[in-house]
């Protein structure tokens, strides 16, 4: 195993958790500690977690890290050669600090499959973190983007497929005008832009256990009394910036809401970057009354929840943002981000936009974005991919993923809960589904979650990212869903077999 601390300046999330692992074996108080996509609980359980012995699922651990390691050969090849020219071997310095081994190469995907370096094929289960949820090379896409190819790339003018994908957009989610970044992160950056620039405030409220992308605000956690950047080199004016309620917590967003200097809250209908935190029943509603009453815009993130409803959770639950942001599998796994807005937004909008004359106007754009070969993708996507009866689809094969870890659970003996969000599940390992992020977060336990995570992958499944899935994406079938479930079953068996 190479130490990610040696690879990375950055504190990576992989260090951290197994630090904190360490630390809390001998720490006398919980605590824990958010990451952007990989967390874990802090709290002290030495002997055992979630009725899993932990000395077994320490020696299961090194048995599967060390035959992983014999299995990626050709990776780790290509990781030494990596290593010469691009900081801690990876073109992104984050898929260093995700694994605490190196990750894989991977040479090609077709379905919900892919081919690593070695040549292994595994059955996804996480789609790239939901960025490639509509397959790996969905045939409507491809022919699409082809076709663009052959008429030209990019122009920085605008093409008719983005009044396409704008109907599209707004005929799924209810929000009647439309712009286009290039990710998920930028679609949040320029919404928060706007609803700053159209309330005269500044701070953003954001839910403990959020994740909205890899910017200074959104970087930022803690508590309503306190609030500290996530990471290194972010500037330390943006916690000041960012104020943190606990989700499902009405009366502290009131509080927060009530000193009249938050333009905007932003939050996922559901939180799915600590697992699942699903909302009360009347969260939402009360959520959108109070930022009516003072004054504050909603900013729905649906960039993962997209993949749980056709027109997102969004259509399914009646929420009504004044923005909407998007990413990930919009663009059909070609990078796109989008945020959709009232038409009183779009009128603001129209009249605050930077002009040649020398007037300045709202901060937005970047030359590639909104780019042809994007928006092709995601009409394609959005058109051929995603539709109702594919989501039909994936909502059954969710339900019977969850089913499936729900019974296994139980055969085992394990008190567990799977998660259930269209698509997509996930383990809480208490019997009691959680409500907020600290509750989510005891059921984040990165000796657990890496060692599920490295078995299957040595049986030819691929399950990233700690605080995510498994999740069905629209390239899956029943078979892939039984194949996941009967090596988790032995994974459970072996796990739970006796000293
Ligand atoms: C809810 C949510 N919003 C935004 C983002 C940022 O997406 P991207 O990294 O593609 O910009 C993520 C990424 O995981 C996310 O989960």
């Amino acid at each position: 195993m190479i130490s990610s601390a040696s690879r990375s300046p950055m504190r990576s999330a992989v260090e951290r958790l197994s630090r904190s692992f360490d630390e809390c074996r001998s720490a006398s108080t919980p605590h824990f500690a958010y990451c952007p996509t990989t967390m874990q609980s802090d709290h002290v359980n030495q002997g055992e977690v979630a009725g899993v012995d932990r000395s077994r699922l320490e020696r299961m651990r090194r048995r599967e890290d060390a035959t992983f390691r014999q299995r990626t050969a050709a990776s780790e090849r290509l990781g030494r050669r990596a290593r010469l020219v691009m900081p801690s071997g990876v073109p992104m310095a984050w898929m260093a600090g995700l694994y605490r081994h190196d990750p894989m190469f991977v040479v090609a995907g077709e379905g919900c499959h892919f081919v690593d370096a070695d040549g292994h094929t595994y059955l996804d289960m996480n789609q790239a973190d939901l960025s490639a949820s509509c397959g790996f090379s969905p045939q409507p896409v491809v022919d699409a983007i082809v076709a663009q190819a052959k008429r030209g790339l990019q122009f920085l003018l605008p093409v008719e497929a983005a009044i396409d994908v704008a109907e599209l957009l707004a005929a799924r989610y209810g929000l009647s005008h439309w712009q286009f970044t290039l990710s998920a992160s930028t679609a949040n950056v320029e919404a928060l832009r706007l609803a700053r620039l159209a309330t005269a405030r500044t701070k953003v409220l954001m839910f403990a256990g959020h994740y909205h992308g890899h910017w200074d605000e959104a970087l930022v956690d803690g508590t309503e009394r306190e609030t500290h950047a996530e990471l290194l080199g972010l500037t330390p004016s943006a916690a000041a910036e960012t104020v943190i309620a606990p989700f499902n917590d009405l009366e502290t967003v009131a509080r927060l809401l009530a000193n009249h200097d938050v333009a905007a809250v932003l939050t996922e209908p559901a939180l799915t970057n600590v697992g699942v935190v699903q909302p009360d029943p009347d969260f939402h509603q009360g959520l959108r009354e109070l930022c009516t009453r003072q004054g504050t815009l909603l900013i729905i993130d649906e960039t993962h929840t997209q993949m749980a409803a056709w027109g997102g959770l969004t259509r399914a639950w009646s929420l009504q943002p004044d923005l909407l942001t998007l990413g990930k599998s919009v663009g059909g796994g070609v990078p796109l981000g989008a945020y959709g807005m009232t038409p009183q937004l779009a009128e603001f909008m129209d009249r605050h936009r930077d002009d040649d004359a020398g007037e300045a106007g709202l901060a937005t754009g970047g030359t590639t974005y909104a780019n042809p070969l994007s928006l092709v993708a995601a009409r394609a996507a959005l058109g051929e991919v995603m539709t109702v009866d594919a989501y039909s689809h994936t909502q059954r094969l969710g339900g019977k993923l969850a089913d499936g870890i729900d019974a296994a659970a139980k055969r085992h003996r394990l008190s567990w809960r799977a998660h259930r969000l269209g698509g997509r599940s996930g383990y809480c390992l208490e019997a009691e589904l959680p409500r907020t992020a600290e509750d989510a977060a005891r059921s984040l336990d990165v000796e657990l979650i890496d060692t599920r995570r490295v078995y299957l992958a040595n049986r030819g499944i691929w399950e990233a990212i700690a605080s995510a899935g498994p999740a069905v994406s629209f390239a899956h079938d029943d078979g892939d869903v039984a194949t996941y479930l009967e090596t988790l079953d032995q994974f459970l068996g072996e796990l739970t077999a006796g000293p």
